[in-house]
């Protein structure tokens, strides 16, 4: 009867256990036959004193050995039911190396930003170093030194932002020659890129834009050397074979002063909306620095002469990327600044 019995629990374990590919469901099972309340097995020694007694060592010894081999076959069922789970697991939470993955957000420089490093990269070859200046200024820094005392009708030409009757919002970064010239000695060659200040608003001007000055003061320094450093630059920033012409003008701070204009780079001087048919773009202000500067920053003008130049990044931007309405550079819209990224 017994023998019968484990006969038939070893059988259900043959043919079941392999079935089984869960740690819990296997589980369930080994209770089913071993748990002492619900086991067979167990049920199976509760019928131990229905049999005889000399006959009780005999079965208990075979009751024993095939628990043993039921706990054996269970172990190895065990470890091939862990090593399955593991590898479930692992396909599971695999990440796929190979799988496009979503590109973290990234910025673009501003076209000013852009603008003003590159101003800086072709200058600083040049041998020029940057100067900074600070944006709320001096009267005297940014007007009187320059040779625009209080009642010079050049004043006119920059609605200005006094801060008091003494210190103003940079209207120009010209300011910054004066502060170069007054801690140098000659040979000096700056950069200031910098913001300025004018009460001035339309689609071409606003009223915080943004200029890059140079000067050069030495010995010997003529508008020959300008022109040619001009060159040079033009052809840098605007694209080989752009030329420079310079126009007479009028500034303070420079005599002779000129108005450069470059050769139209998008029709290559035959005229287009650009530069309004005329085959030129004005790109900037310059000229011989004028003597009463020098002599404002006690630089003897019979021994030192130089050259100045300043220019509106924004205007430059403008030019090169085909922006047309200047506010469209700082109404931080996204769509704009991503068209600047790498
Ligand atoms: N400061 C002038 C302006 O804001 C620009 C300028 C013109 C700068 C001639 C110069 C220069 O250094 O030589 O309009």
């Amino acid at each position: 009867m017994i023998e019968e019995k484990l006969q038939e629990i070893r059988r259900e374990i043959e043919e079941k256990i392999l079935g089984y590919d869960t740690g819990k469901a296997l589980y369930e099972f080994r209770k089913s036959i071993l748990d002492n309340r619900e086991g067979k097995l167990p049920a199976l020694m509760k019928e131990m004193k229905n049999v005889p007694k000399e006959e009780r060592p005999a079965v208990g010894k075979r009751i024993n050995e095939v628990k043993d081999w039921i706990a054996a076959r269970f172990e190895e069922c065990e470890a091939r039911v862990h090593k399955l789970e593991i590898a479930r697991r692992n396909e599971a939470e695999a990440v796929d190396v190979t799988m496009p993955a979503s590109l973290p957000q990234t910025g673009a420089l501003h076209p000013n930003t852009l603008v003003k490093n590159e101003l800086i990269e072709i200058f600083s070859s040049m041998g020029f170093e940057v100067y900074e200046n600070s944006e709320i200024e001096n009267d005297y820094y940014n007007f009187t030194a320059l040779n625009t005392p209080k009642d010079h009708p050049a004043r006119d030409m920059q609605d200005t932002f006094y801060v008091s009757d003494e210190f103003l919002l940079l209207t120009q970064t010209s300011a910054a020659q004066i502060h170069a010239m007054e801690a140098k000695k000659p040979p000096i060659k700056i950069l200031c890129p910098g913001r300025v200040f004018r009460s001035d608003d339309d689609a071409t001007h606003s009223p915080m834009f943004s200029q890059m000055e140079g000067l050069v003061v030495d010995r010997g320094i003529s508008i020959s050397d300008l022109q040619g450093m001009l060159d040079t630059f033009s052809e840098k920033i605007f694209g080989e074979g752009v030329k420079t012409r310079l126009r007479p003008s009028y500034f303070p701070f420079t005599e002779p002063s000129v108005e450069v204009d470059v050769s139209c780079f998008a029709c290559k001087g035959r005229g287009c909306k650009l530069c309004k048919g005329t085959g030129w773009i004005e790109v900037l202000g310059a000229g011989e620095v004028n003597r009463r500067v020098l002599e404002n920053c006690g630089i003897d003008p019979e021994e030192y002469t130089g050259f100045a130049f300043g220019m509106g990044i924004e205007r430059i931007a403008m030019l090169k990327y085909g922006v047309n309405n200047i506010k469209t550079l700082f109404e931080s819209d996204v769509r704009f600044a991503d068209q600047f990224k790498d």
